[in-house]
């Protein structure tokens, strides 16, 4: 088998871990375009060696076309995907904007394989936050019953993009030199400071746009609306890599052991503990790696039936690219 494959996006960071990680797993690629903005077209990337030159991404892109890999924003997909899709090619789609779509599979190769087969032409990649929270918390639901979840996200700039990654280095290096800076990308302070993520506000719901997107996500990917999600999500200071403070109740008692035994066995998941030393996962543990690190676990001794752990995942490769690699892998096996 080999593939024709679009990268739409190839110039982001999700763009630019996707051509990585196409090229370490060693993906059936027969032909490659990459696309971007206009700005981008005529520059050179490099996969696998050689340098491609960046096209200008248009409704034409698609001729010829297997599978395209999309990560330009909801609103470029928007626009683009159906021409890729009647071009005859299968989408496999980065952004949030057909997520919830009805006929549209949500995928966690992990959890949900089995859901791929059922695209139209689009297939779905889940939020990073969502991604790296459902990874260990589904392999506990299947064996003992999560009834609810209840997530704190410390999450990177990398979830905002190339641009929002080196707005964080230009600002910090501003404040450390005590200079002005003028933000354009990231909306509040972000060098030294924290902040509830800057998605947008939903009154009617109380939650801002990445916390509905944890709750809702993780219904479609589970197949089931009785695990509960509440999320209180934050940016941090820190290039990439998420970490998330996981309160995961039970329908019974669950002991640390049995849960760690679980988490041992899950596909995705490493377990990253030093007690002995105080030493848990942290962001640079998980950057540039593949698998979600668990650590920390522990019993909430607030509550009956409930345990408490932390997760780092890389936001570009396991909550974004890799997912997305993994999925077309599947497609295409
Ligand atoms: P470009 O670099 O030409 O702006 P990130 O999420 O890291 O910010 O990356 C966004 C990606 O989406 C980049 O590759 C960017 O290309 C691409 N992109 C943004 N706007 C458009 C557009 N109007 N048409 C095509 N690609 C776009």
């Amino acid at each position: 088998m080999s593939v024709r494959v679009a990268i739409m996006g190839a110039t982001g960071a999700v763009g630019a871990e996707l051509l990585s990680i196409l090229a370490e797993r060693n993906f059936p690629i027969s032909e490659l375009r990459l696309l971007a903005s206009k700005r981008s077209a005529g520059t050179t990337l490099e996969y696998a060696g050689a340098k491609i030159k960046v096209e200008e991404l248009t409704h034409g892109s698609f001729d010829g076309i297997d599978l395209v890999l999309a990560s330009a924003g909801g609103s470029i997909s928007a626009e683009y995907a159906p021409s890729a899709v009647k071009a005859g090619a299968v989408v496999v789609d980065n952004t949030s904007k057909f997520r919830m779509t009805e006929g549209v599979p949500l995928v966690v190769p992990e959890i949900n394989a089995h859901r791929i087969k059922d695209h139209q032409g689009i297939i779905a990649n889940p939020n990073c936050s969502t991604i790296i929270m459902a990874l260990p918390v589904y392999p506990l639901h299947k064996a003992f019953g999560v009834r609810r979840v209840h997530a704190a996200t410390y999450q990177a700039a990398s979830g905002a993009g190339a641009r929002a990654m080196d707005e964080l280095k230009l600002e910090t290096a501003a404040v450390l030199e005590g200079r002005e800076f003028q933000r354009t990308v990231i909306p509040h302070p972000y060098a030294f400071n924290v902040f509830p993520h800057n998605a947008p506000w939903v009154p009617e719901y109380g939650y801002n746009e990445e916390e509905v997107k944890m709750v809702k996500e993780t219904s479609k990917i589970f197949e089931t609306d009785r695990v509960k999600v509440h999320a209180t999500c934050v940016r941090v200071p820190v290039l990439r890599a998420h970490s998330e403070a996981l309160n995961v109740e039970f329908d019974r008692e669950v002991s640390v052991e049995e849960a760690m035994d679980v988490l041992r066995g899950a596909e995705g998941v490493e377990i990253f503990e030093d007690a002995s030393n105080n030493r848990w996962p942290m962001p640079l543990d998980a950057s540039g790696r593949d698998p979600v690190l668990v650590g920390r676990m522990r019993k909430d001794r607030s509550q009956a039936n409930t345990l408490d752990f932390w997760v780092v995942g890389d936001q570009i490769r396991k909550g974004a690219a890799l997912n997305a690699v993994q999925i077309a892998e599947k497609l295409f096996a």
